[in-house]
């Protein structure tokens, strides 16, 4: 897809090579309104006529009053032809070497000066017409051209024009191109530096647009993967649990001894076998799950939960376990608890993945407390008023359900990475508690789902206490 042209992008723009003095036209250096305005008031000044032409041809300024000797001459058709001829031959002057001076048939003198800039011809300056004090009368010649013309009102006219000998008229165009060399100085500075400008910002803008397509080059290569990491994670796990579950039931027939009665250290092995199958299936399904929650597969099966009677079962199948490890396993709820609007399974997988860790990270003789509470959590910005203004804060029914524990605590910087998959605080080889670094962050995803959230603070006097805190209702705002 081809990405529309960006402002600054389209703007036309010229190389600073362009902008040097000797590329440039009179026309790029002055800004038109401004050398009208100076011709404007070197005419009130001198009521000498002058137009200013660039080297290419083009007017670029003119006093447009017309002399009235002029506007009568235009009457008649000789005049005007010769005049027409006249203001031809004016304009092709090339006043190089020296100025030239012209003059009309009328017997007025015009003058053509050369403009420079940086020693280079950039245009043509003319004034006139003019009554040099050589030559007072209107040219004879004149009526001759055109005997219809009257010749008191032509001398009237003639003597209307300004008088003014050659001297003065170069003096006046000399101030003249002093002033106007002021203005292509300043107009040269400010297009170097309007050019230059546009150009550093055409760079920049260039440079964030070559970063921007990276960034997304990146962030499209990153979401691919990522699909692809669930793909297969859900593929492989998928794939491998089959052929386990067989090699879990097997040895479990063998070590029941189906197939015939085995020896000590025979059933051992199988035991073994059957032991560390379990706990691969465990972390298959732990894959399967995560997978499942990432792409947002899994479907929960929502209905009235006893929060009571979870808590309960929580703590009755982890019991062994507990006491294996010498920890007190306890779970208290308060009388009148309400019940939950929940998928009973989902919910019983956090508690067991929470107070599975708390059971494995608190040393002999420490306590692991189950225990839930009716609280309220707050209703999101979005949730509660569509223009995301929140005016007052809207409280929702929500449970909390917190997992206990007096063991070896969480440190403050790890509490936002230990959801993330496959991490572990202790991710040592040599290290003594077993697992994977799955069971948070399918926790988290877990909550998550239930639009709930789950935190992580410090118990008192040691250990950590995860508090998850799920709405209580179905509807979104109710008491
Ligand atoms: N109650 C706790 N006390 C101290 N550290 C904890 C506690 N719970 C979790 N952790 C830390 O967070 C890490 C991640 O926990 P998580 O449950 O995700 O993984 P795991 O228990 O190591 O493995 P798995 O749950 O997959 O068997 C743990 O390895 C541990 O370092
Ligand atoms: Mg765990």
């Amino acid at each position: 897809m081809t990405e529309p042209p960006s402002p600054v992008a389209a703007r036309s723009e010229r190389s600073l090579d362009e902008l040097t003095a000797s590329r440039l036209t009179l026309d790029d250096l002055v800004d038109r309104s401004a050398l009208r305005e100076m011709a404007g008031s070197f005419y009130e000044l001198f009521q000498i006529q002058l137009m200013i032409y660039s080297e290419e041809g083009i007017l670029l300024s003119a006093v447009a009053e017309q002399p009235e000797l002029y506007a009568y001459l235009n009457e008649f058709s000789a005049p005007r032809e010769a005049l027409v001829e006249l203001a031809r031959r004016v304009r092709a002057i090339d006043p190089r070497p020296a100025d030239v001076t012209e003059h009309c048939i009328t017997g007025a003198v015009y003058q053509v000066f050369g403009l420079d800039y940086d020693n280079r011809q950039i245009g043509r300056l003319i004034l006139g017409p003019f009554r040099s004090p050589e030559r007072r009368e209107v040219d004879p010649k004149l009526v001759e051209l055109e005997p219809s013309l009257d010749p008191e009102q032509l001398k009237a006219l003639f003597a209307r024009l300004p008088l003014a000998t050659t001297e003065t008229v170069a003096l006046i165009a000399r101030h003249l191109k002093g002033a106007l060399d002021l203005i292509l100085f300043s107009g040269h500075k400010a297009l170097l530096t309007t050019n230059m400008h546009l150009a550093s910002v055409r760079d920049s803008f260039r440079e964030l647009q070559e970063k921007n397509a990276k960034l997304q080059e990146a962030y499209n290569r990153l979401k691919e993967l990522d699909r692809l990491k669930s793909n297969f994670l859900a593929t492989v796990s998928h794939e491998l649990r089959t052929p386990l579950t067989s090699i879990i039931g097997y040895s479990e027939m063998l070590s029941e001894g189906i197939a015939g009665e085995m020896n000590a250290e025979q059933r051992e092995f199988v035991t073994t076998i059957h032991e560390k199958g379990e706990q691969l299936l465990e972390l298959i399904m732990g894959l399967l799950d995560l997978s499942k929650l990432e792409s947002g597969t899994m479907s929960l099966h929502k209905r009235e939960v006893d929060v009571a009677e979870l808590l309960d079962d929580v703590t009755s199948t982890l019991q062994p376990t507990a006491r294996r490890k010498g920890v007190q396993l306890t779970s208290s709820v308060g009388a009148g608890l309400p019940t939950l609007w929940a998928d009973p399974e989902r919910l019983r997988q956090v508690l067991l993945n929470l107070s599975e860790n708390a059971i494995k990270f608190t040393p002999e003789g420490g306590t692991v407390e189950l225990s839930a509470a009716a609280s309220f959590m707050d209703v999101d910005a979005g949730e509660g008023d569509a223009d995301g203004m929140v005016l007052f804060t809207t409280k929702r029914p929500a449970m909390s359900l917190v997992v206990a524990d007096t063991g070896i605590g969480i440190s403050e910087h790890e509490k936002a990475r230990v959801f993330d998959a496959f991490y572990q605080v202790d991710g040592s080889s040599t290290r003594e508690a077993g697992g994977t670094g799955l069971g948070l962050s399918i926790v988290k995803r877990l909550v998550d789902a239930h639009d709930g959230r789950v935190e992580i603070q410090d118990n008192s006097p040691c250990g950590t206490r995860f508090v998850v805190t799920v709405p209580r209702r179905r509807a979104s705002i109710s008491g």
